[in-house]
């Protein structure tokens, strides 16, 4: 299932995936008190995510780390690590690496299924109406759901730096489709004014990645 994410992050940032499974009894005492009460779908999402992320957290050099999150719900990753976690349907992402190589991580799977209409009054904005509106009428669907899963990573890898909240109205997405690559531009809590990343459209996913520049 990595392969989803194959080109779309730097070499040195370890990725991995998985279809979605059971995998509770992997999680430590801690990590299981996150998901006790969830419904089965959510425990299952919850835990393959875990395992996905202490296998990358291993080749890091952070073998059996338990990965607890935080009250706002952002996995707590290693000093020196960051990362980001993705799930959708029966497929699990993960992506983490030390912060000499990246500031950051932000990764988004959505399902390649188009969405309605009214979507678009919330998640797009400007130049971004105008990119699904350039579309036939069988694919805007679609480019209404790639800017929203665009705008999911970009603020997930984000957030865990600036704790601020982002409506889908706060950042301007540029995507170009063919290159399988977007620019965005960020309000001022990002602390820079853009962010280039990559987005594919693979085996009936979207995938959207980041990995933000190490902070100097
Ligand atoms: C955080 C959020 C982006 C998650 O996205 P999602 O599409 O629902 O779900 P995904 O499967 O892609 O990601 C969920 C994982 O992201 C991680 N996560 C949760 N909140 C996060 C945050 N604020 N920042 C970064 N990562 C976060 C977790 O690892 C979570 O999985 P886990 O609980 O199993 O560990 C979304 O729920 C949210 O809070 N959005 C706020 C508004 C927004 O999207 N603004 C975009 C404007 S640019």
């Amino acid at each position: 299932m990595e392969s989803l994410l194959e080109g779309l992050l730097p070499a040195e940032v370890p990725v991995a995936g998985a279809t979605i499974g059971d995998h509770l009894a992997a999680l430590t005492a801690e990590e299981r008190t996150f998901v006790e009460t969830a419904v089965p779908k959510r425990q299952h999402e919850f835990s393959t995510g875990r395992v996905l992320a202490r296998s990358i957290l291993s080749r890091l050099g952070h073998p059996g780390f338990p990965l607890l999150r935080a009250d706002d719900r952002i996995p707590l990753w290693p000093e020196g690590i960051v990362g980001s976690i993705s799930h959708a349907g029966h497929v699990c992402l993960a992506a983490a690496a030390p912060t000499r190589v990246t500031a950051g991580i932000g990764l988004d799977l959505e399902p390649d299924e188009p969405v309605e209409a009214d979507i678009e009054r919330v998640v797009c904005r400007d130049g971004e109406h105008d990119w699904v509106a350039a579309a036939g009428e069988s694919e805007r669907g679609r480019r209404r759901r790639i800017v929203f899963s665009v705008k999911e990573a970009v603020y997930k890898a984000f957030y865990p730096t600036t704790r601020t909240f982002w409506s889908f109205q706060d950042v301007r997405v540029e995507i170009d489709l063919l290159g399988e690559a977007w620019r965005a531009h960020l309000p001022e809590s990002a602390g820079v004014a853009e962010a280039e990343g990559r987005v594919a459209l693979r085996e009936g996913w979207i995938v959207s990645a980041i990995a933000l520049p190490p902070a100097r």
